[in-house]
């Protein structure tokens, strides 16, 4: 069965690290893991919140150390992402974590800029970078790696904002988004995963942000709902995560049918697949199964994610 095309907005690219790749890494470069085998490993890929699920990704990013393991990284993700029927994807990456384990940006950010410039052509899934920030870092921190990100002229289409969203609320990130717009750079930022609906409002108010990642706590609140719909701010919801991360209990109790319905721009994204038990293509299959949606559904969701991404218009033309 041919996989329905997808353009994917929400994806970390650490977070395609799969078990069998960080075992492979670790021998490569003579790391030793705290774990004996792949199975000891996946006995850990049971979460209870955002932060039980960072300590794991943070941990196991020990892996990535030269630039071949970020390319490596890459390529495993593009080969499975156009399996899964992806056509563009809008690829987040976490400079500070690699920067601060002694990782220059020109290793980790260079390396895997330099696959994605060949994604459309060796992979046909056309890529673009946006660089995400720490939000349980220091603001100076990330105001410093974005200038030096800016220096080094990295083809990066945009910022985002991810880690601990509790208590690192975006408001402590404005000089931050100020700087990377005045660069012409798009926004966006993680917000109503784990915090509360206010800080979707204050992404938009303050940091002026272009889509938002997750969004589904926007459900608790009824009057930033109608503000979402008129603005039809896109929300790049992924189900799996959600579920995983226990931000919802169940699928079935997730609210992406309520927010269609409603007429948010909702999108569907697969977050961390190496993590959350699946690529795009299973994130459909799961949310299909569980909702029962219509083709005309499904057609939805993929014309949110076409109209939410950052594409010149020839090539939004070609994916519609
Ligand atoms: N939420 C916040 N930060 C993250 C995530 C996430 O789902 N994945 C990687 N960093
Ligand atoms: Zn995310």
């Amino acid at each position: 069965m041919t996989e329905l095309p997808t353009v994917e907005l929400h994806i970390h690219i650490e977070g395609t690290l799969e078990p069998e790749l960080i075992f492979r890494l670790a021998e490569r470069n003579g790391i030793e893991l705290p774990y004996g085998d792949i199975e000891e490993l996946r006995r850990h890929y049971e979460f209870i919140d955002l932060q039980s699920f960072l300590d794991l990704y943070y941990s196991n990013m020990a892996v990535l150390r030269t630039a071949d393991d970020f390319a490596d990284m890459t390529r495993a993700y593009l080969t499975r992402a156009a399996a899964a029927g992806v056509r563009h994807a809008e690829i987040m990456m976490d400079p500070q974590a690699h920067l601060s384990r002694g990782i220059p940006l020109a290793t980790s950010v260079g390396a895997v800029a330099e696959v994605l410039a060949k994604s459309e052509s060796e992979f046909g899934v056309s890529t673009e970078l946006i660089a995400a920030f720490l939000r349980d870092r220091p603001a100076e921190e990330a105001l410093a790696v974005l200038d030096e990100l800016l220096e080094m002229e990295v083809p990066i289409i945009g910022i985002g904002l991810d880690s601990a969203e509790r208590d690192n609320p975006p408001r402590n990130f404005v000089a931050l988004y100020e700087r990377a717009r005045q660069a012409g750079l798009k926004c966006v930022a993680h917000a109503g995963e784990e915090g509360p609906p206010d800080y979707i409002r204050e992404a938009l108010d303050l940091l002026a942000v272009d889509r938002i990642d997750h969004g589904i706590r926007c459900m608790e609140d009824e009057e930033l709902v109608e503000r979402l719909v008129a603005e039809q701010v896109p929300l790049t919801v992924c189900p799996l995560s959600n579920v995983r991360l226990r931000a919802v209990d169940t699928l079935p109790e997730h609210p992406l049918p309520q927010m269609l319905q409603r007429g948010l721009n909702v999108s569907v994204n697969s977050d961390d697949p190496a993590y959350f038990g699946g690529y795009m293509d299973e994130n459909f299959r799961q949310v299909r199964a569980a909702f029962g949606f219509s083709s005309a559904q499904l057609a939805d969701l993929a014309a949110n994610s076409v109209r939410s991404a950052f594409l010149t218009d020839t090539r939004r033309r070609e994916l519609l």
